[in-house]
């Protein structure tokens, strides 16, 4: 029997107290991966059901080119790569974010610069010009939970100052800005598919979008070898022999045929049940909670920056209350209702940033005289304050689409007990 303690991540655990676990798959998923199998054809060069899913993914997205990948890590790598991005470059990116966001872009040989979140938990616009100097090429935008960062000024800030701009979407498949879904707002969308995600490929798998034809080639020529795959799949359609023609230095981020089929079959259900029921839980959460006494902000969502829920964040408001997040979620933990704090607002506080632990003995990028300003991998002396006083505030409510209404009335229920114990 797990601890209640144990019980803050979503997962298997929860189902011990009466919520159902995330994730769970459509009820086809089984027999199609069954039958994947059976076929023998299980790499995305011999079974056909890599690019169906690709496919797929490009046209719910409204996306010219989608790119299918191992991993939401892989596909910030791939982008970041594709771009051009690479040794001497600085890419700003939000502390407050999975430490994949800004370790894609060490991967890629560049480093990072943090910049700070406003209180809506996405990178604040107001905050990127202090930032830019003369080595910077991108800005990786993370729409954190589901909240979809304010794309707007932050896009002007990008042509001004002449950079690329990727979209960290891993935590939010559906969100949308002015209408446009994310992921295709800036040069290039990364997407993750990992097991706790707003649907998973069987645990891991990422998918990398774009309009820019190009890109999409050399997203796929990183993806596989440095394989010049616009040749290899002309060959292919040819019944030629095989090139081999590794054109640049890649990796192998392939994904499996087991996985885009689960891919697909998710995807199918993903607007009219996933996607939906998020929407409504959403709504019960807003109704119940916006303007209670103790709660100072519900998960920012608006007509223009459309929130695609993946987790649902709100902000006790401290100055009423007399109990801070950590214990706030330990007391709704108590009572049977899972739920998390803050994941990881201040990145650069990790020993690999702070002690610059890079690739080899070498330690690059962070200990290259040739290839880094020192000052700008002086991690010790970065502070990002709003995402560090985050950390008292937020409690992050979930919202998982296997449960039922009745589960989101127990967390609100359990959410007003908190409150009454501990106003001021
Ligand atoms: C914001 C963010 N970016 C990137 C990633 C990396 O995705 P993956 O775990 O699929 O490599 C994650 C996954 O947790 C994430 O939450």
């Amino acid at each position: 029997m797990a601890k209640k303690e144990d019980l803050v991540m979503n997962g298997s655990g929860v189902e011990e107290i009466g919520f159902p676990g995330w994730p769970q798959f459509a009820p086809e998923v089984p027999d199609e991966v069954s039958k994947v199998l059976r076929s023998g054809k299980v790499n995305y060069w011999t079974g056909k059901i890599g690019m169906e899913f690709e496919e797929a993914f490009a046209k719910w997205m409204g996306a010219d080119f989608a790119v299918s990948c191992t991993n939401g890590t892989a596909a910030l790598h791939i982008a970041l790569s594709a771009l051009g991005v690479g040794p001497g470059d600085e890419v700003i990116v939000p502390s407050y974010t999975f430490i994949a966001s800004s370790f894609s872009v060490v991967q890629a040989g560049a480093v990072p610069v943090f910049g700070d979140v406003t209180e809506d938990h996405t990178l604040d616009p107001k905050g990127i010009e202090a930032l830019i100097t003369p080595r910077t090429k991108a800005i990786v935008v993370v729409h954190l939970y589901g909240v979809v960062a304010d794309m707007g000024p932050i896009l002007e800030i990008a042509k001004k100052h002449n950079l690329y701009v990727v979209e960290d979407c891993a935590q939010c498949i559906g969100g949308s800005y002015k209408g446009v879904k994310v992921g295709l707002l800036g040069d290039v969308g990364c997407f993750s598919f990992c097991q706790s995600k707003h649907f998973t490929t069987g645990g891991e798998g990422g998918m990398v979008v774009t309009n820019n034809e190009d890109l999409a080639w050399e997203c796929r020529s990183f993806r596989d070898h440095g394989y010049d795959v616009r040749t290899r799949m002309n060959m292919l359609a040819l019944e030629e022999k095989l090139p081999y023609i590794h054109r640049r230095v890649g990796f192998n981020y392939r994904m499996t045929e087991m996985q885009s089929v689960i891919g697909l079959c998710e995807l199918r259900r993903f607007d009219s049940w996933n996607l939906k029921r998020r929407f409504e839980y959403a709504a019960m959460y807003d109704k119940a909670l916006t303007g209670l006494k103790g709660i100072k902000a519900v998960a920012y969502n608006s007509e223009e920056r459309r929130n695609a829920y993946w987790w649902y964040p709100i902000l006790i408001d401290t100055d009423v209350l007399d109990i801070t997040a950590k214990d706030f979620i330990k007391e709704l933990i108590g009572l049977g209702i899972p739920c998390s704090g803050i994941l990881w607002p201040e990145s650069y506080l990790e020993q690999a940033y702070q002690e610059g632990v890079g690739f080899g003995d070498a330690h690059f990028p962070f200990k290259s005289k040739e290839y880094t300003d020192p000052k700008t991998v002086d991690y010790s002396r970065v502070v990002c304050p709003v995402a560090r006083s985050l950390r008292d505030q937020t409690v992050s409510l979930f919202l998982h689409p296997s449960w039922e209404p009745s589960h989101i009335e127990k967390v609100i229920e359990g959410i007003k007990t908190v409150i009454t114990n501990h106003l001021k």
